[in-house]
């Protein structure tokens, strides 16, 4: 018999750093648009009152059932709602539920433990498992496009240009080339079949550094699940939606996507375009508030060794100040 939820083991990424960070009230209105195993929900939940409200959005349906058995074990008297959706639809989803403005905007992208343990999910390269790969993959609004659509179905050269871009891979080319000439003879449909055709592109002192699919199926995932869209397209709402002295917080476990929210944090901060030997600013672009975190928080040492996951995240925060930030 299953134990209660609380029972199991779920360790969210830089939890203190991030609860501490959000400066949370008791009657707060958070977001979380990445509720995954509801971690980092039930921890914000904890922080609300009888006035505060937390949404919680996820775009993978298991995710969202497990979270809320998880977050249903909370005695409290805030009011939550489980959302199924994406967070690039933030605004959309805001607007259905009368919320013009949030104190809490976070987000902890990429994927979530269950979704890499479960081989069926097609996202490890060490468990044999279909070629699948998507966050959302069950009902009406499933997403159609699977890691196998791309891997067969794409011209040699875009797929190169995927694994490059999204992988920051130096063997694209010759990893596209040989899965091409692989899937002439025989359609490819598992990881681990994908995992020895990669093998078989690469040097062999290049497979002996680490897995040489690592950044392969990052790159697959990424566009499958259109991740880095989806992240501009939330920084693209942020703005708008946050509240005087709001927070917003976003963990990210690689460098593209770090990069990206860095880059908009910076230019919230100081969205000014005028050339800098200009005397006074005449592009009239105010600063929309500050960055808290400096350059991004990364997990401890004790942290890292507990939850060797954690060791690539890094936390960025930012604080809207309307009027003079
Ligand atoms: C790293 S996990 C979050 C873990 C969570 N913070 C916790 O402590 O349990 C990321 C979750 O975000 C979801 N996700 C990723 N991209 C998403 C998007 N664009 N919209 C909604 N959910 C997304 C994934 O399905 C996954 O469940």
């Amino acid at each position: 018999m299953e134990g209660p939820q609380s029972a199991r083991k779920h360790i969210p990424v830089l939890a203190t750093e991030s609860i501490a960070q959000l400066q949370i009230r008791s009657d707060s209105v958070c977001i979380d648009c990445t509720l995954g195993e509801g971690g980092h929900s039930r921890l914000i939940l904890e922080q609300l009152g009888p006035n505060g409200r937390l949404i919680a959005i996820d775009r993978d349906a298991e995710a969202r059932a497990s979270a809320t058995a998880y977050l249903r074990e909370v005695k409290t008297e805030a009011s939550w709602e489980v959302v199924a959706g994406t967070f690039g639809k933030l605004a959309e989803i805001c607007r259905e539920r009368d919320i013009v403005a949030a104190d809490v905007i976070f987000a902890d992208i990429g994927i979530s433990s269950r979704q890499v343990d479960e081989a069926e999910r097609g996202f490890s390269y060490l468990q044999d498992g279909p070629l699948d790969m998507r966050m959302n993959r069950s009902g009406t609004n499933a997403d159609e496009r699977t890691a196998e659509t791309l891997v067969n179905e794409l011209g040699e050269r875009e797929l190169a240009d995927i694994i490059r871009r999204y992988g920051e891979e130096r063997y694209a080319a010759s990893i596209a080339r040989r899965i091409v000439t692989e899937r002439r003879q025989k359609r490819i449909r598992g990881t681990l079949q994908l995992l020895e055709i990669i093998r078989s592109a690469v040097p062999a002192a290049e497979c002996r550094k680490g897995n040489p699919a690592r950044r392969t199926f990052q790159a697959l995932r990424i566009a499958v699940n259109r991740e880095l869209q989806e992240l501009e397209d939330l920084l693209d709402a942020v703005p708008e939606l946050l509240a005087d002295r709001g927070r917003c917080g976003i963990i990210s476990y690689h460098s593209l996507e770090d990069r990206l929210i860095k880059q908009r944090m910076r230019a919230w901060q100081k969205p000014c375009t005028c050339p800098s030997d200009f005397p006074v600013c005449v592009c009239g672009l105010l600063p929309l508030g500050k960055v808290v975190s400096g350059s991004g928080i990364e997990p401890s040492a004790a942290e890292v060794k507990r939850n060797p996951r954690a060791r690539s995240a890094r936390l960025r925060v930012f604080e809207r100040i309307v009027g003079d930030a």
